[in-house]
């Protein structure tokens, strides 16, 4: 079987978990639910595996960003909400069918415009339950939802509709990842003047949520009745910014095996492209993980790895299924022995965020990155 595996442990996740309820309870008095965001397959950590997991120990809601993703989870999860992130596409073939499927997987839409929300009022035709909805509220972000200024003559409208539920109502920081806060409380600010306003107009809704992983660590302002924590649950700050908030512990170790080394002489080229020349006998080991993987190209001659607690640097051009490494004069590695790529262990850190600092990426992206072809391994069920 191939070495190449991402090690998913559940114990960091539970752990991550504890961590922000813990924050959340120091940082206010009120009962704030979780939203478990597990768009984009639980971040690279596996969608089933881990959206069970987090309902398991409790997670209120989970969060996914497509109907496609919902679908495949309420297969295995009956029970929990999931509220769907994304817009709904209007299917003129069989809009019937299409929401009576949706409405059918207890799904939860997201309204990001008056179009949608007429849609789902239209085509419900269970009359005995109203679509559920949560209403977006664009305060900053564009990307969408209902641009806050006009936001409170459209909710009105919403409200109004006898097929949809408004369970609640919703915005999303653009920048709250950064050390400066000033663009997200002026988020805040416009956001809790519309629920004001709507307030003063009767309309009040059960679900109001805001904070992401940056909101969850820095603006208790913005907890609500409910905070959607991504990053943080899988063990990453959302960036460098934010730093000793809580302890999170990286829930992913993605892992290979050393499986084959040979011996080469000075100035030999190694990989595509001749990237890297060595400068004296060394030994080569080569790993079965490249970029077909999700372990970057643009990692190239820049990445360490770790085997037996010792560090390694990847040499030459990594290939779709190989890395190589330098492993010196002197053999201390096996063929057989394990690497460990990305995460930490035994002390060592080469967390997401390091890896994406060296690419310019995000640790978001590199956890994301890894590949459907590598086979997850959940450690401790
Ligand atoms: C609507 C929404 N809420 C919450 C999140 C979670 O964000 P983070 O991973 O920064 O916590 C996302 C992710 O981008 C999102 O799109």
């Amino acid at each position: 079987m191939n070495p190449t595996r991402a090690e998913i442990d559940f114990s960091k996740l539970a752990f991550n978990l504890e961590s922000i309820r813990k924050h959340i309870r120091i940082s206010t008095r009120k009962k704030v639910m979780v939203c478990g965001v597990v768009k984009a397959n639980a971040y690279g950590h596996g969608l089933e595996p881990v959206s069970q997991k987090l309902v398991s120990f409790g997670v209120d809601y989970l969060g996914v960003a497509n109907y496609d993703e919902a679908i495949k989870l309420r297969k295995l999860i009956p029970e929990a909400p999931i509220l769907v992130f994304g817009t709904l596409i209007h299917s003129k073939l069989q809009p019937e069918k299409y929401v009576s499927i949706l409405q059918k997987n207890n799904l939860i839409a997201t309204v990001a415009s008056l179009d949608t929300a007429k849609f789902l009022d239209y085509y419900n035709k269970d009359k005995d339950s109203r679509f559920k909805v949560h209403i977006k509220i664009d305060t900053g972000m564009r990307r969408i939802g209902f641009d806050v200024k006009g936001a409170l003559k459209n909710v009105m409208q919403i409200l109004s509709l006898k097929n949809i539920f408004v369970e609640g109502i919703f915005t999303h920081f653009a920048a709250s990842e950064s050390g400066n806060k000033k663009f997200a409380y002026q988020q805040l600010a416009l956001f809790q003047e519309l629920l004001h306003e709507l307030k003063k107009n009767g309309a009040e809704f059960p679900i109001v949520h805001c904070a992401n992983s940056g909101g969850v660590l820095d603006i208790p302002d913005a907890y609500f009745d409910m905070v959607r924590p991504g990053l943080i649950l899988y063990g990453y700050y959302p960036s460098s910014e934010i730093k000793n908030k809580i302890e999170l512990k990286p829930v992913m170790n993605f892992k290979s095996k050393v499986t084959f080394i040979k011996k080469v002489k000075p100035h030999t080229g190694i990989s595509y492209g001749r990237k890297y020349f060595t400068k004296e006998d060394t030994f080569i080991g080569s790993i079965p993980i490249g970029y077909g993987d999700g372990y970057w190209r643009l990692l190239t001659n820049k990445s360490k790895v770790c085997i037996n607690k010792k560090l390694y640097r990847t040499v030459g051009a990594i290939t779709m299924d190989w890395t190589m490494i330098e492993l010196g004069k002197v053999r201390k590695v096996k063929v057989g022995d394990d690497v460990l790529l990305m995460g930490s262990e035994n002390g060592i850190n080469l967390g997401a965020d390091k890896l994406a600092k060296l690419v310019g990426a995000i640790p978001y992206e590199m956890i994301c990155s890894v590949a459907d072809r590598v086979n997850r391994v959940y450690l401790n069920e």
